[in-house]
């Protein structure tokens, strides 16, 4: 990537709901506790999205705020990319309908389905069109509300995931920042360990798959957990190989914030001092598309990153699928 044009993040902004789930909350509906909940995951609370909230909402006040970090409005957009698994419906995208709600009236827009790496696919995808030539900037947002597919009767589930988004606006940078380098992959001969069955055209709704629990997340939560240690560990030696860097050249390392035990271990194998590392997996659980974005947004507005400093972001998920980017802030 090294004689393209410089792509990096122009603008940035993130949106919870108000709503606060806590673990003594979920502690009166199944069978858990705070104990085994924060020893186990690090999560302590999750926001939910109100019922009249649905992604493309909460899509909109994150985009909202990076657009006016990056002194832009809607209209000065190319094109919206919407990371998301839980869209308001399965079509229009909800790229398009908050290419409405933007102005964006020039803009292409399209959703894109890579679960909790949907926000780096994202990245990749906008920085390869710019990078082209055939945009200028683009609007990347990572967006999902896994409450509206979460068995809340589950206890293996329900206490992990909570909803958000965070967005960015991407272009370009001046020389010697912006991405160095992504690793995008897929194993999708693991899909059936994160899925949601029903609702497509294979399983759509009926009366009996509603009844059988088929639109909602279901999850085999120990091989998952596997899978998450090793890419964690392979993605990121991956893509700063790409970037010609070494691990003691990382800055500040931003993981997908499904459970701080998936995080400890890479810190660990990267040798990563705490200052380092992003979390706030504590306070918003798994917020899949939305979770990386969540904690970079949320790092940059405490102030965690001075230009040119090396940020690592790194996720995985349902698909199975990774990806990971080394950005120069
Ligand atoms: O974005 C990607 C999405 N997914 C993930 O990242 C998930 C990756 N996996 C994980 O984070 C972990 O596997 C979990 C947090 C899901 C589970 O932790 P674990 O240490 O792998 O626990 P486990 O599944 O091995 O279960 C241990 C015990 C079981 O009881 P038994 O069979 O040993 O009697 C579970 O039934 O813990 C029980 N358990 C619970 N207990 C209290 C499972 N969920 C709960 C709960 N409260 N909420």
């Amino acid at each position: 990537m090294n004689n393209l044009r410089p792509v990096g993040i122009i603008g940035t902004g993130k949106y919870v709901p108000e709503k606060i789930l806590t673990n003594s909350d979920l502690e009166k509906m199944v069978d858990t506790n705070d104990e085994w909940i924060v020893s186990r995951t690090g999560i302590k609370e999750r926001h939910i999205a109100a019922p009249d909230q649905a992604t493309s909402d909460l899509a909109y006040e994150a985009a909202i705020k990076a657009l006016e970090s990056a002194g832009m409005t809607g209209s000065d957009l190319d094109l919206i990319i919407v990371a998301t698994i839980t869209p308001d419906s399965s079509f229009p995208s909800t790229a398009c309908i908050l290419q409405d709600k933007l102005g964006a009236k020039g803009a292409a827009a399209f959703d894109l389905s890579a679960a909790c790496s949907g926000f780096v696919y994202g990245l990749a995808s906008a920085t390869s069109f710019i990078q082209s030539g055939m945009y200028n900037n683009a609007l990347v947002i990572g967006a999902d509300c896994l409450s509206r597919i979460t068995d809340y009767t589950d206890r293996n589930t329900c206490v992990l995931f909570g909803d958000g988004a965070g967005a960015v606006v991407v272009g370009e940078v001046p020389e010697g920042r912006g991405f160095k380098a992504f690793d995008l992959g897929a194993e999708g001969a693991g899909g059936s360990l994160l899925q949601m069955e029903g609702g497509g055209s294979r399983l759509p709704a009926t009366a009996e798959t509603v009844e059988n629990k088929k639109h909602y997340i279901n999850m085999n939560g120990r091989e998952v957990f596997k899978f998450a240690v090793r890419v964690m560990g392979t993605a990121t030696i991956e893509v700063l190989r790409k970037a010609g860097m070494e691990r003691t050249d990382v800055d500040l390392f931003v993981p997908h914030q499904a459970n701080i035990r998936i995080i400890q271990s890479a810190m660990q194998r990267l040798e990563l001092p705490e200052e380092k590392v992003v979390v706030n997996v504590d306070k918003y659980a798994n917020t899949s598309a939305a979770s990386i974005p969540l904690a970079l947004v949320e790092a940059a507005e405490e102030g965690r990153m001075k230009a040119g400093d090396t940020v690592l972001m790194v996720g995985f998920g349902g698909g199975l699928t990774w990806g990971a980017s080394v950005l120069v802030w």
